[in-house]
């Protein structure tokens, strides 16, 4: 049975690092990571969730977009886990939208990403893909493609004035 995982909080240095390469692809204990993460992200209704967030400083991330309370206009999608995630261009135009983040409770901020952007990782069989995301999964992906390299998406918000708090965001959005 997966095992829901702890999520490091803000301030752990974990979420800081520049992650590892996954290098061997078999492991059993990879299998056991990515069952626990693919959990972990329903669980906490994510829609996406990064290894460094479970505390293994690892270059792998699951984009795992659908619905739900935190996110109710999130597009469905399968989860899709993406090993060794590579970001091999990204347009020069950016859309502003708001993100939030497990390891960063009860915030929300307006964050500037492209609005599109082509990738290439390894699947979980050891296969690699490239394909070409755009708008919110794009999104998706950048926000998980900083967490493996170290950054929250703190970091990428044009100022603190876009950033609001959990009660405030929702009270924004009714008001839409
Ligand atoms: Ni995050």
């Amino acid at each position: 049975m997966p095992v829901i995982r702890h999520i490091a909080q803000l301030g752990n240095p974990v979420l800081r690092q520049l992650a590892l390469p996954v290098d061997n692809l078999r492991d059993a204990s990879l299998q056991t990571l990515i069952e626990d993460m693919l959990a972990t992200v329903a669980e906490a209704d994510g829609v996406g969730i990064a290894a460094p967030q479970v505390y293994e400083p690892l270059r792998l991330f699951i984009v795992a977009s659908r619905p739900n309370p935190r996110y109710p206009d999130a597009p469905s999608m399968q989860p899709t886990v993406m090993l060794n995630p590579e970001l091999l261009w990204q347009s020069p135009e950016t859309v502003m939208g708001w993100e939030g983040c497990l390891s960063v409770p009860g915030i929300r901020g307006l964050v500037p990403r492209s609005e599109r952007i082509r990738v290439g990782y390894q699947e979980h069989g050891g296969g690699r893909r490239e394909e070409e995301l755009s708008g919110f999964l794009a999104r998706v992906f950048q926000h998980e493609f900083d967490h493996i390299s170290g950054l929250v998406f703190l970091d990428r918000v044009a100022s603190n004035r876009d950033l609001v708090s959990e009660r405030e965001y929702v009270r924004l959005m009714a008001a839409r």
